[in-house]
């Protein structure tokens, strides 16, 4: 028995700031930070973050570079059935980040894929990613309690642990915490591919059916402990609608199977310490978010003194988040005097619309067609609404900023979205914002009136919205960190007693 607490450690191929698409990258940064933070008897010291080192992953300041060591790791495809990668430690803000690089694999155009789609290698790159991961762990030959596997491309994390490195003293003994950011992604790899993993035809793995290996399956399958990142997303994974094909495998689970609502880090979402604003605010000092709203429109070329509604919109362009219902409402939106600062990067045939739009209404519709963070920051800011239409939303990001930032959200009543905000109409005493039911224009359009008619009524009614929307707490540290050590403690518990 050691006497220090459990020793955690992520995989997982996103993480802010040095590689992010979406929510995952923000979650998998402060979480290990907030982890780290909680280090007592509980969880000893700093979180590892093993990261693939993409092309694009910023260059570690030469004075944070802790370690780089070469290490051989299986690999399928090498003729002499091993690769040289390199694990470059860096001290990050909390954590110990670990880039993973192997140019082979990750100096690519996409992480995942490109223009022509997903990379038909994926498999073999993410099963390489976590299998160099492992192998630095063993190399240390410190042991590890949690492994915790992010997504689909750290699924491979149990196929390994229960194959090859079944009687390994370091990785066998480890227990699997998997969380599902989002069921609607896989890392579907056919039996023709398997190989890519190291597997021949024949050979048994979690996640597996006759056609192939479902790598998300694979990190539920093999976990001792599965979460998804809020408690509807949770139960509405167990339907077939949400469960995206997962539904019975997560069934299976039974009360090993839960979500935990994501947080917030409130030192990096800080409107009163915030340099991308024009000016800083506060709860208790609200004035700068209408100078914040001024530089918003000013920087997009929109009249700053207009007094109509100004809705923001954040997200990856995926089907999942509705920008295409927001695009749909925008000229039903305009008549009413609103004007939409949308940003979003993704798929381009989400994009056209608001292309269209923005160059129809330049001085109503302002498209950011990137992922810009400084402009994220002041739309958070200077809109007086934040929608959020998401057809599915496993936790989303965008409304806890939102509110950190005083500006109210419009959002869908599913997943996180209905653990986080309070309708105002159903509670006026405790509303947070503005929900609604179907995944409609006219639902959508309806909130948004009724957002628009408390706005114009102003008064005490408006400001008391904004100081509650404000109050709202979602900082990591006191409420979901604490959880997951909770689910570690169960998952280690069960790891241990497993024979
Ligand atoms: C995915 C989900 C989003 C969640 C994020 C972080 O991006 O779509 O709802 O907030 O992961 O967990």
């Amino acid at each position: 028995m050691r006497a220090v607490g459990f020793r955690v450690v992520f995989l997982s191929s996103e993480c802010e700031p040095w590689a992010k698409t979406g929510g995952l990258a923000d979650v998998v940064d402060a979480l290990a930070r907030a982890i780290g933070g909680l280090a007592d008897d509980a969880i000893d010291g700093q979180v590892d973050v093993f990261l693939p080192r993409y092309r694009g992953v910023p260059d570690p300041r030469p004075d944070a570079v802790l370690a780089e060591t070469t290490i051989p790791v299986p690999d399928p495809r090498a003729r002499t059935g091993s690769s040289d990668v390199t694990i470059i430690d860096v001290a990050a803000d909390g954590y110990r980040l670990r880039l993973v690089d192997h140019p082979p694999a990750f100096d690519r155009a996409g992480y995942y894929g490109d223009t022509a789609g997903d990379y038909a290698d994926n498999a073999w790159r993410f099963g390489l990613y976590v299998r160099a991961s492992l192998e630095a762990l063993r190399a240390e030959g410190r042991p590890v309690d949690v492994l915790h596997a992010h997504d689909w491309q750290a699924g491979p994390a149990g196929i390994f642990r229960d194959g090859s490195y079944r009687d390994d003293p370091i990785v066998g003994q480890a227990a699997l915490v998997t969380t599902l950011h989002n069921l609607a992604y896989h890392g579907w790899t056919w039996n023709a591919d398997l190989p890519q993993l190291g597997l021949r035809p024949g050979d048994q793995a979690p996640g597996q059916n006759a056609d192939g290996i479902d790598l998300l399956a694979a990190g539920i399958e093999a976990a001792e402990i599965v979460n998804t990142v809020s408690p509807t997303y949770a139960r509405e994974a167990l339907t077939p609608e949400i469960g995206m094909g997962l539904d019975g495998l997560l069934r299976s689970k039974g009360d090993r199977f839960f979500g935990i609502l994501n947080g917030l880090d409130n030192a990096l979402w800080d409107p009163a310490d915030d340099p991308a604003l024009a000016a800083v605010y506060s709860r208790g000092d609200r004035a700068g978010k209408g100078v914040s709203r001024a530089d918003l429109l000013t920087r997009n070329e929109m009249d700053p003194v207009d007094r109509g509604p100004v809705i923001g919109m954040i997200g990856r362009l995926d089907p999942q988040k509705g920008f295409d219902l927001l695009a749909e409402a925008t000229p039903a939106l305009l008549e009413r005097g609103a004007r939409l600062v949308v940003q979003g990067a993704g798929d381009p045939a989400l994009a056209d619309p608001f292309r269209e739009l923005a160059s129809a209404s330049p001085d109503k519709v302002a498209f950011i067609e990137r992922f810009d963070r400084d402009m994220a920051r002041r739309i958070y800011a200077g809109a007086d609404f934040f929608v959020m239409p998401s057809r599915f939303e496993p936790s989303g990001q965008g409304q806890m900023i939102a509110m950190r930032y005083g500006t109210p959200p419009i959002v869908r009543r599913t997943g996180g979205l209905a653990d986080t905000v309070v309708d105002i109409t159903r509670q006026p005493g405790s509303g947070t914002g503005f929900v609604f039911e179907g995944a409609t224009t006219e639902a959508l359009l309806a909130a948004c009136d009724r957002a628009f008619e408390l706005r114009a009524t102003g008064g005490m009614v408006w400001d008391r919205l904004i100081d509650r929307v404000m109050a709202v707490d979602f900082d990591w540290s006191t409420g979901p960190a604490p959880r997951y050590i909770e689910a570690y403690k169960r998952a280690v518990a069960i790891r241990r007693s497993t024979p």
